[in-house]
């Protein structure tokens, strides 16, 4: 059997032995957003380290455990730190995660992160639904063998980013106040940030934001499946939109600004979508 479904299956084995619980919807707490917790009615925890085999992230600022428990009655599994490629993982590993709460039982997925706004109406503190996104500067998660038990070898790609989801995240927007902008998402490779020259050819080509994360793990959600739904917290602007130098204190105390009205949009997302 292929060896990437294998290490998946022993994780799966792993969790479920120790966590009965069946999550609705998943949740990745992007860079600084890790305190959604106290959303959380939790009901178990698990650290990834209790996991044989599973990547564990070794970025200050990301913790490394799944939450498992209700927001607004909706069962939720949330995690608290994922693994990014710039660590040097497979993309098979910084994906597996992911692949691992869909076959948990989770129908949806929300991935967050910290981006670089490169749309010059943008400003750091925006928080931005993705609507689509640009994957061709980093490895497709899929390369390999097909997994087929999760998906087709050529999945169609032409609503990654859930139009449902999208709308409820609009509504969730209106009902509660919290402004959000929409845009293209690109995942770089990382770990350094863009040089000016990257981030005006990202602009070229249409996009908005600038991140280290996310694009990878919703084709794989995608692939076997999974409705996906992604936000940005605009930390900082790109390189040469602006000309102050990049650092990833900035990009923290943004998100740690943001994290109130970030934390009330995803709970109201999720008791919308906890009603579909
Ligand atoms: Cl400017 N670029 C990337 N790739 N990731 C970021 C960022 C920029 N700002 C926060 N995260």
């Amino acid at each position: 059997m292929n060896l990437v479904y294998e290490k998946l299956k022993d994780c799966v084995r792993v969790v479920q032995k120790k966590v009965k619980f069946k999550p609705e919807v998943a949740l990745v707490l992007g860079s600084g957003l890790g305190d959604y917790a106290s959303e959380m009615k939790i009901e178990q925890t698990l650290s990834y380290s209790e996991i044989e085999g599973f990547p564990i992230s070794t970025v200050p600022g990301h913790q490394g455990r799944f939450l498992f428990g209700t927001v607004r009655g909706v069962p939720v599994v949330i995690m608290q730190g994922r693994v990014h490629y710039y660590e040097g993982y497979e993309m098979s590993d910084v994906v597996l995660p992911i692949r691992l709460m869909g076959m948990l039982g989770a129908r949806v997925l929300i991935l967050t992160n910290a981006a670089g706004g490169i749309n010059k109406s943008m400003s750091p503190g925006d928080l931005m639904m993705i609507t689509d996104h640009i994957s061709s500067f980093i490895p497709n998660p899929l390369t390999g063998s097909n997994l087929e038990e999760l998906g087709p070898r050529f999945p169609d790609m032409s609503e990654i980013y859930d139009k449902n989801l999208r709308n409820l995240i609009l509504k969730a927007s209106e009902d509660t106040g919290v402004p959000i902008r929409q845009g293209v998402y690109v995942q770089s490779r990382g770990p350094a940030y863009e040089t000016p020259s990257e981030i005006k050819m990202y602009g070229r080509l249409g996009i908005d934001a600038a991140g280290m994360s996310t694009v990878c793990e919703a084709i794989a959600a995608n692939h076997m499946g999974m409705k996906v739904c992604g936000i940005s917290c605009i930390t900082n602007m790109a390189a040469g939109i602006t000309d102050q130098r990049l650092n990833h204190k900035e990009v923290q105390e943004t998100a740690d600004r943001v994290s109130h009205d970030f934390q009330t949009l995803v709970t109201e997302t999720i008791e919308l979508i906890g009603g579909c």
